[in-house]
């Protein structure tokens, strides 16, 4: 996926050093071209030689030793970089480049590059709060330079809190979703995710096996290809994308009136999400009680929630809005149904009985419909996948309305 990009990796001196090693390894594996620059501090974490195994390539270090082939280094580096990541990021590190130091070979190079920088800070958490780091954190970032935000947990310090570096996995991931296009910029989607839960009383209540995994894998996506996402989620107990504005609700009421707040200036809408139909028409203010005795039985009275999609696809208003079908039966018959119900313009419908599609699943199984009726069946395949599909056709829709 990284095949031809040149990509300088900075290591500077903590102890995440260590899991930057991964990184290297993992950008190789996509077949990035990478070259590593350490600080002089960085070497007692991780030896060059470490680095240089994994890259292929020769690590640099030392801003006046002998050069190998005759090359100011840290300008053909800098020239040479497609990409230009930093990780760990010490304090130090990002306090230089924010004040315009450039003491060493890494803090020249970067200097002198005109890629696209990336941090990846890693430290304690203290210091990562600081608010002297926070403003050059600001700062950079307002003079373009991207930041990996760090995880939350244990710190090598023992210390609990933020400042942990981003996972391998992400960081590459990051990395990759720089070089893809950001066709959807400019393109606000509105995304609801999750299933939705109507409360009995204080201590009970009704929901859905939904886990929010499709609708949040698509806000991701919509995200990483440019758009403004706006995900409006049931409750999850997944982590929110980066960059998406997160809007939590429980019940579908609550899910109607937050599509109602983004609705107007939204470009895309779509509805992932698995709201209820029905809530209790009372919820008890204290917990119910059980009554022993021949013939204790609960009855409760639902009555119906509003459709947020159909009352979005009744107004419209030059959207596109596309839908989600849940079946168990007849599954094309019903989809077309709410497709022209709910005046979607493309319907992607599972079959939730189905293994490895639905609810809970990392894959699914769709079938998508188009307004013209026409039905295009998809194997299996991850939910990534399918939210590259659905994202494909909202972009070719987008186009045609100009
Ligand atoms: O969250 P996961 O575990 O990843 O599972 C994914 C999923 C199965 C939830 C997802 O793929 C899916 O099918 N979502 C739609 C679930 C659903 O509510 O389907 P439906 O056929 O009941 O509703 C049709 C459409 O109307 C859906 O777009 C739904 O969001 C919408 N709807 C339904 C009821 C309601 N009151 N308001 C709505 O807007």
């Amino acid at each position: 996926m990284l095949k031809g990009k040149n990509i300088i990796v900075g290591v500077t001196g903590g102890i995440a050093a260590y899991k930057v090693v991964d990184v290297v390894s993992r950008l190789k594996k996509n077949r990035a071209n990478v070259e590593v620059i350490m600080t002089k501090n960085a070497t007692k974490f991780v030896t060059p030689l470490t680095f240089q195994t994994l890259a292929l390539n020769a690590v640099y270090v030392d801003m006046f030793k002998e050069p190998k082939h005759y090359d100011v280094e840290h300008i053909s580096l800098a020239e040479k970089a497609d990409l230009f990541l930093i990780a760990p990021a010490t304090a130090n590190i990002i306090g230089k480049i924010a004040n315009g130091i450039a003491d060493d070979l890494l803090t020249t190079t970067i200097m002198a590059t005109t890629s696209k920088v990336i941090f990846a800070p890693a430290m304690n958490t203290n210091m990562y709060l600081n608010p002297i780091v926070q403003q050059n954190i600001e700062k950079l970032k307002g003079l373009g330079y991207e930041f990996i935000e760090p995880g939350v947990g244990l710190l090598a310090c023992q210390a609990y809190g933020p400042g942990r570096m981003a996972e391998p996995v992400d960081i590459v991931e990051y990395v990759i979703n720089s070089f893809k296009e950001k066709e959807l910029a400019g393109k606000k989607i509105v995304v609801t995710a999750g299933p939705t839960m109507e409360p009995l009383d204080p201590v009970r209540y009704v929901t859905n096996h939904s886990s929010g995994k499709m609708g949040y894998t698509i806000a991701n996506l919509a995200s990483l290809k440019g758009a403004e996402v706006v995900l409006i989620s049931g409750p999850t107990h997944l982590d929110p994308p980066r960059n998406v504005k997160l809007v939590k609700v429980n019940t579908t009421m609550e899910m109607f009136n937050a599509v109602k707040e983004e609705f107007d200036t939204c470009h895309v809408l779509i509805k992932a999400a698995a709201p209820l139909d029905y809530r209790p028409e009372t919820v008890s203010s204290e917990k119910i009680k059980k009554k022993d005795g021949e013939k204790d039985e609960l009855n409760i009275k639902f009555v119906r929630n509003p459709d947020i999609a159909e009352y979005f696809g009744s107004i419209k208003k030059g959207k596109i809005i596309v839908g989600f079908a849940a079946e168990t039966n007849n599954m094309v018959e019903y989809a077309k149904e709410k497709l022209r119900k709910k005046n979607f313009d493309f319907i992607v419908a599972n079959n939730v009985k189905e293994s490895g599609a639905g609810f809970k699943t990392e894959t699914n199984i769709v079938t998508i419909i188009d307004r013209d009726g026409s039905v295009k069946e998809y194997p299996i395949m991850s939910k990534e996948k399918v939210a590259e599909i659905i994202l494909d056709k909202v972009k070719v829709l987008l186009n045609n309305k100009g």
